[in-house]
């Protein structure tokens, strides 16, 4: 047993090596729509790896780590989406704060599958920051996850991804079918410092803007596109307080109050730290209805919702109307974190037939393998009746005492090729 353990710990930092120093993601192939015009994302939301480290967490990192799994399995997507608050940052150490990645990208890297990443409030705290999360990230192949504008305001993971047709050899001779962008919410702290705003900064919004009339003006044609972040936009709390999601027609939970961009600051630039919210997200909102062919934006952050809003209006006494961006929630994933509403990934599905209407499908599949909330984000969402999606929990004994987790499965990257002809190897040597 001891001996397997020490093995254990020897091969996982040799794997750790051999890992990092053959990894370059730059040379990962440009995402690309399957041959029948279809492209599956799956959206980890709320992971919250390393909470309460010193008690239930390293069983319900493992729980997590389950979760994912299984949903890859369920429903192999073609791109993975951790939206947020990956690793409780609250609880970790300096030293290996970054180090929870290797857990959490696991069940892709076992499964050749890619990913990109937002980073939540979490996310950023003071023993760790954005930075190290990516330079963590890269060490494992199939993070497609970076940072396109680094201002001292700006977070890190700002950036964009092409999408192109299946039949695209030479992508600078094809326009992209899909845009995915991700913006960094940033909140929770500085690195070794103290808050650290929680709204996509101006620096960013203009960055948007100007790569988003870029591509515009290269290609010649607004390309459908998809939105990714962590904390939802006041438009979202507006809807929520004046109109609410309805069961029927905006079908997911809705059990709690919007937590929204800016939420506990006041105005940029005045610091006099007494106020709710002050207008932060204004420009990014702003951009987001000027960005034609925008399909969804797509959020967590607040774990007891999972709805989507068709913002397609003014609602109240906004100043910014809605274009008919869809507005989601996922589904809270992981086992750290509040709340014990069913875990589960929001799964979104692409098909060039309804890029052409700017419209998406979505649902949930949950943990149970269950799948819930499915809808068709197209024009007429927020008048089509759906079935009501039931509030359903989960609890981490109840995983536990099903046994089906009692043998940790610690280090599940010795599945890739790589490191398993490694273990054969020392296996052999012993
Ligand atoms: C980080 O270090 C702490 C303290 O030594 C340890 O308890 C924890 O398991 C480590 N976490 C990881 C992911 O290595
Ligand atoms: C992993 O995925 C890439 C891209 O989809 C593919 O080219 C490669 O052959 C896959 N590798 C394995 C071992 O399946
Ligand atoms: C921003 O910084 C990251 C490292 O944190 C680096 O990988 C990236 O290339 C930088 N981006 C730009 C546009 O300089
Ligand atoms: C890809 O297929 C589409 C039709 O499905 C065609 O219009 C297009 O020209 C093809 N592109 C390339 C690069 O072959
Ligand atoms: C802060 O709030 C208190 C009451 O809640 C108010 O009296 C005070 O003027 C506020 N301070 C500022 C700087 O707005
Ligand atoms: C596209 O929109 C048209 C008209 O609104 C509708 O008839 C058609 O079914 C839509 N197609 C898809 C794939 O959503
Ligand atoms: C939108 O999707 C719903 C559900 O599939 C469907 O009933 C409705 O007709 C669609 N609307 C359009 C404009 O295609
Ligand atoms: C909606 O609910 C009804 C009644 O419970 C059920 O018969 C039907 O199969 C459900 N439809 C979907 C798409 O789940």
């Amino acid at each position: 047993m001891l001996r397997n353990a020490a093995l254990t710990t020897l091969l996982a930092r040799q794997s750790l090596q051999a890992a990092s120093s053959s990894v370059n993601n730059e040379d990962l192939d440009p995402l690309r729509l399957n041959a029948d015009g279809t492209f599956q994302i799956s959206i980890f939301s709320d992971l919250h790896f390393a909470q309460d480290a010193s008690g239930s967490g390293p069983d319900q990192d493992r729980a997590s780590v389950k979760v994912m799994s299984d949903i890859l399995d369920f429903d192999p997507p073609d791109l993975v989406v951790l939206n947020g608050d990956l690793i409780n940052g609250e609880d970790t150490y300096r030293e290996n704060s970054t180090h929870y990645i290797d857990q959490i990208v696991a069940p892709m890297v076992d499964r050749n599958l890619t990913w990109a990443t937002t980073y939540g409030n979490h996310d950023h705290n003071r023993n760790i920051n954005g930075e190290g999360i990516l330079e963590r990230e890269h060490m494992w192949p199939g993070a497609r996850t970076s940072a396109m504008i680094n201002t001292t305001m700006s977070g890190v993971t700002n950036y964009y991804l092409p999408v192109y047709a299946s039949n695209c050899t030479t992508v600078e001779d094809c326009t992209p079918e899909l845009l995915l962008w991700f913006f960094d919410s940033r909140g929770g702290r500085y690195y070794q410092g103290g808050a650290q705003p929680n709204w996509v900064h101006s620096d960013v919004v203009e960055w948007f803007e100007d790569t988003n009339a870029a591509l515009v003006e290269e290609y010649d044609t607004e390309i459908p596109s998809l939105a990714f972040v962590h904390i939802p936009i006041h438009a979202t709390y507006v809807f929520q307080q004046e109109e609410g999601p309805d069961k029927n027609y905006q079908p997911g939970i809705n059990q709690e109050s919007v937590v929204q961009q800016g939420d506990g600051w006041c105005a940029e630039g005045d610091d006099s730290g007494n106020c709710s919210y002050g207008d932060q997200d204004d420009p990014f909102m702003r951009a987001l209805v000027a960005t034609e062919r925008i399909i969804g934006l797509f959020y967590g952050h607040d774990h007891g919702n999972s709805w989507c809003y068709n913002w397609n209006s003014r609602i109240s006494d906004m100043t910014i109307t809605g274009n008919g961006i869809n507005l989601c929630y996922g589904q809270h994933t992981g086992y750290g974190g509040y709340g014990d509403w069913i875990r589960g990934a929001r799964q979104i599905i692409v098909t060039r037939e309804g890029l052409r209407n700017n419209t998406v499908d979505s649902y949930i599949r949950l943990e149970s393998g269950e799948s819930v909330g499915r809808v068709s984000l197209n024009s007429t969402f927020n008048t089509d009746y759906y079935n009501s999606t039931s509030n359903q929990k989960t609890y981490l004994s109840d995983i536990f005492s099903a046994g089906s987790l009692i043998q940790p499965k610690v280090f599940s990257f010795y599945s890739s090729p790589l490191i398993l002809s490694l273990a054969t190897v020392m296996c052999l040597s012993m």
